[in-house]
């Protein structure tokens, strides 16, 4: 291809005179992408603001540039774009997140093991004689998951809370309009009101625990956080957990709701994992022990192959804080660049049979085909919980196969959703006990 002089910016459907692609996109929003994908190739444009990417090479850059030419997704109603603030918070962010990594990291997540299963055990219960919502039963299991995590006995009341901001948070991700941030729509006063009482919330456990007569910090991550050196303000412990609260909610329910929708599918994978589970255990564990997850070697499959097939991230958005490049073409400050895992994962070009549910292409020894495999994103804002997650998912798996049947009457009917989280929309499902 001829060397262009000045980059250009990247071409795309021009759409309707009035509305752009929105509607387009609306009606089938990975139908419309993939119709991009085809017509523009890797990068572009879908209106004047935003160019999505779905290049592995050129994802990766644009993630490893943010802090310096990128800045992470702004508030959903953030119109008014204030890039110099949201690189200031990102400065204050980064500090925090490298201090909270150890407490996040394989180690810490292990001595979690134990609370995990038996929280799922009492979750799947609920849905041992009655036909429940995945979703929702999945995302009662990571809420008290995290919570407990990062507050140990004094988690209760954050569940409750944690559900009550993702419900407000469900109006900007399902719906590409935006309203500026002061207009007092019902939506904003909701989404306001609940991300307060949440860090209301946080903020009592936290100046608890630093009383003068808490005594000791405790095991859990408010623990960790609460003796780190250099100390950490009561106001960065807050907005660190409630961060890592709302990462470590939504979407590793999403992950795990596809994982049921898989195990229901597929009564001989479940066996398999069955197998594992059983064959995993020790001599001196008792019936009811975890299973460690590094012996799980299958279920760890399941979960990666399911990362893949339905990233629950399957968009990543940068917002560009200078004019920059993106490969060839050209972006400018305050430009949204849209970075596509679900497309990357499912691309011919990297992947055999992409759209096979396939865990054995995860145990054969070869590697990976690294940048196009990126469900915890890349660069310096990485998943910060992805150890955990990769820990919690797999036991879970494991623990599903082993101790329940999953019954579903609409596995074979249901659709993905592709908005906010990525997760199949209204799958219904009965847990009933296995008998042993
Ligand atoms: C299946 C499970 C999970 C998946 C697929 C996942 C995926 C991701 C992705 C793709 C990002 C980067 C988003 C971006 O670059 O725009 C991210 C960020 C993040 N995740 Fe996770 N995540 C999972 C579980 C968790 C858990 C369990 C936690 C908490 C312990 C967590 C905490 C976070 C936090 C705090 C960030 C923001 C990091 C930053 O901006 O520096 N995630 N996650």
């Amino acid at each position: 291809m001829a060397q262009r002089e000045t980059p250009a910016r990247p071409p795309g459907p021009r759409g309707h005179w009035l509305t752009g692609n929105t509607r387009a996109y609306e009606a089938d929003r990975i139908g419309f992408l993939r119709r991009c994908h085809r017509a523009y190739g890797d990068v572009f444009s879908y209106d004047e603001q935003t160019v999505f990417v779905i290049d592995p090479d050129l994802t990766h850059d644009v993630l490893a540039r943010t802090g310096h030419s990128f800045v992470t997704e702004l508030a959903p109603f953030d119109m008014r774009r204030d890039l110099d603030e949201a690189t200031t918070q990102a400065t204050a962010w980064m500090s925090a997140r490298r201090a909270t990594w150890p407490g996040l990291n394989l180690a810490a997540a292990a001595a979690s093991d134990d609370r995990t299963v038996e929280i799922l055990d009492a979750v799947t219960a609920d849905g041992a004689s009655r036909e429940v919502d995945v979703l929702t039963t999945m995302r009662a299991f990571t809420a008290r998951a995290i919570a407990e995590y990062c507050f140990g006995a004094d988690a209760d009341g954050v569940p409750g809370l944690l559900h009550e901001l993702i419900r407000a948070t469900q109006p900007f991700t399902e719906s590409s309009y935006e309203f500026p941030a002061w207009l007092p729509i019902p939506r904003h006063r909701h989404f306001f009101r609940a991300s307060r009482r949440l860090t209301d919330a946080l903020t009592g456990i936290v100046r608890k625990r630093r009383a003068p007569d808490a005594g000791e910090p405790g095991g859990d991550l408010l623990g960790f956080l609460l003796t780190a050196d250099p100390a950490m303000p009561d106001e960065t412990v807050t907005s660190t957990l409630h961060s890592i609260l709302m990462g470590g909610h939504g979407v590793p329910a999403a992950a795990l709701t596809s994982v049921v929708w898989e195990l229901a599918r597929r009564p001989r994978l479940a066996g398999d994992l069955r197998d594992e589970a059983n064959g995993a255990a020790s001599g001196d564990d008792l019936p009811s022990d975890p299973v460690p997850a590094a012996r799980l070697p299958l279920a760890e499959a399941v979960v990666r192959e399911t990362l893949r097939l339905y990233p629950p991230a399957w968009l990543m958005t940068r917002t560009a804080r200078t004019a920059t490049t993106l490969g060839d073409w050209s972006v400018g400050p305050g430009d949204d660049v849209l970075l596509n895992a679900y497309l990357i994962h499912r691309d011919p070009r990297w992947w055999q049979r992409p759209d096979e549910f396939d865990p054995a292409r995860w145990l054969s020894g070869r590697p990976a085909p690294g940048p196009a495999y990126l469900p915890f994103g890349a660069g310096p804002r990485v998943c910060l919980g992805s150890a955990l997650a990769m820990r919690q998912l797999t036991l879970a798996t494991s623990r599903l196969a082993q101790h329940v049947a999953v019954e579903s009457p609409n596995a074979s009917s249901v659709a993905l959703e592709f908005m906010g989280r990525l997760a199949p929309a209204g799958l219904r499902a009965r847990f009933p006990p296995r008998r042993k």
